[in-house]
């Protein structure tokens, strides 16, 4: 049965079986990881001790090209998916990205409207690469920054960037029209906990939406404690106590942050609630990993292989079959039984499929 939210967003003509998973839930983002490199080392996600100067990236030859992420991509759109991401390791490390985004912006979906393209990136590049990448079709940005004191941000990124440079970015963004840019900071009790208000504070009265993110188990390098996870409910509690909130209405059906607004009319803020409260039942994101495996699931295991089959000589057919058959299978909800026995099983590090 289709989840009763996301029920209207189908986008097939009537009579068509939709393709849903066997949840029941339908396919509408595809987050396209373009590299596996990053030049920061947050220590949550790619820390120093492994992603050291040894470790191997992917080579050239194992890293999809555009022309592949370009031919999955539209087979996904004609699926139902209506938001491509671009993710990594972080995306702009990738060379000509704005040819990439040029190529996808192409892409409609089966009723003819565009799909929109969104990024998440640390906006370190963005100073020069803003305009090229909105001129190449490009709607909007998401920005991570998990601290806004210069002290505590360089610490967690670990190599030293410096707040102004993040700031540099999304100014550059805001300028280029890739607004509303959201601004994306994973909490971490005693590592940036005390700088938080100070970060919404800073973005208050701006068009930029602050969003906190419950610090998630992803990958097995991360050192992942729920004791270092802070409810969203507290930071909510904290933010309300200091500046007055009030909880407005999801934008989409199955949209991941809960929203809220300044009383004051300051503004928007967010709260990702990963841990604390699991939205696997309106996960409709399907990942795509830089060499070309799809994830049904942050915290998979394993991808499908597409990469092989595409060099393989698959036919759109085969490809669009796979992803059928693949999505229809689906019934990842990691989130919601993480309190389980799953501490020990395997799973892909994020900075491999984008957060
Ligand atoms: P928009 O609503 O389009 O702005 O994007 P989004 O909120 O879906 O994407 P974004 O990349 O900004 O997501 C923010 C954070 O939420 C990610 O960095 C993850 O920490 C978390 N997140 C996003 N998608 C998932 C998911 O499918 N599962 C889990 N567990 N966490 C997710
Ligand atoms: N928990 C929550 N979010 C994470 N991200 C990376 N690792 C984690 C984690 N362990 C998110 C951050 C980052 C994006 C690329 O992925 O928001 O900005
Ligand atoms: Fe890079 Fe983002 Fe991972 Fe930090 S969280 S190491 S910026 S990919
Ligand atoms: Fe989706 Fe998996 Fe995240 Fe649940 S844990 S919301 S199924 S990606």
């Amino acid at each position: 049965m289709m989840h009763p939210d996301l029920d209207d967003l189908d986008p097939r003509p009537q009579g068509e079986p939709a393709l849903v998973d066997a949840l029941g839930r339908p396919l509408h983002d595809l987050r396209i990881s373009v590299t596996d490199r990053c030049n920061f080392r947050c220590q949550y996600c790619m820390p120093k001790e492994i992603f050291g100067p040894n470790f191997a990236f992917l080579p050239r030859s194992e890293i999809l090209s555009f022309e592949e992420i370009t031919r999955l991509a539209r087979l996904f759109a004609a699926r139902g998916v209506n938001k491509f991401r671009l993710t990594g390791g972080e995306p702009t490390l990738r060379a000509e990205l704005p040819k990439l985004v040029a190529m996808l912006h192409e892409i409609e979906t089966p009723e003819g409207a565009p799909v929109e393209i969104a990024m998440t990136t640390n906006a370190t590049m963005l100073k020069h690469l803003a305009q090229p990448l909105a001129d190449a079709g490009l709607d909007r940005v998401t920005v991570s920054l998990d601290s806004i004191d210069d002290a505590t941000f360089r610490a967690m990124n670990d190599m030293d960037f410096p707040v102004a440079m993040v700031l540099e970015g999304i100014d550059a963004a805001a300028a280029a029209g890739l607004g509303p840019i959201k601004v994306n900071a994973v909490v971490r009790r005693g590592v940036n906990d005390h700088t938080l208000l100070d970060l919404a504070r800073h973005f208050r009265g701006t068009p930029h939406i602050v969003r906190f993110i419950e610090f998630m188990d992803v990958g097995t390098t991360n050192g992942w404690r729920l004791d270092e996870v802070i409810p969203a409910a507290d930071l909510v509690a904290q933010l309300d106590a200091e500046f007055g909130l009030e909880p407005l209405e999801a934008n989409y059906a199955g949209e991941v942050a809960r929203r809220y607004r300044y009383r004051d009319g300051a503004g928007e803020v967010g709260f990702i609630t990963s841990v604390t409260q699991p939205f696997c039942g309106t996960c409709t994101r399907a990942r795509l990993s830089a060499d070309g495996s799809i994830y049904t699931c942050l915290f998979a295991a394993g991808g499908t292989d597409f990469r092989s089959a595409m060099r393989d000589g698959a036919s759109d057919e085969e490809l669009g079959a796979m992803i059928d058959a693949l999505w229809r299978a689906r019934t990842d909800r990691y989130s919601e039984l993480r309190t389980q026995a799953t501490g020990d099983l395997q799973r892909v590090e994020m900075s491999f499929i984008g957060g």
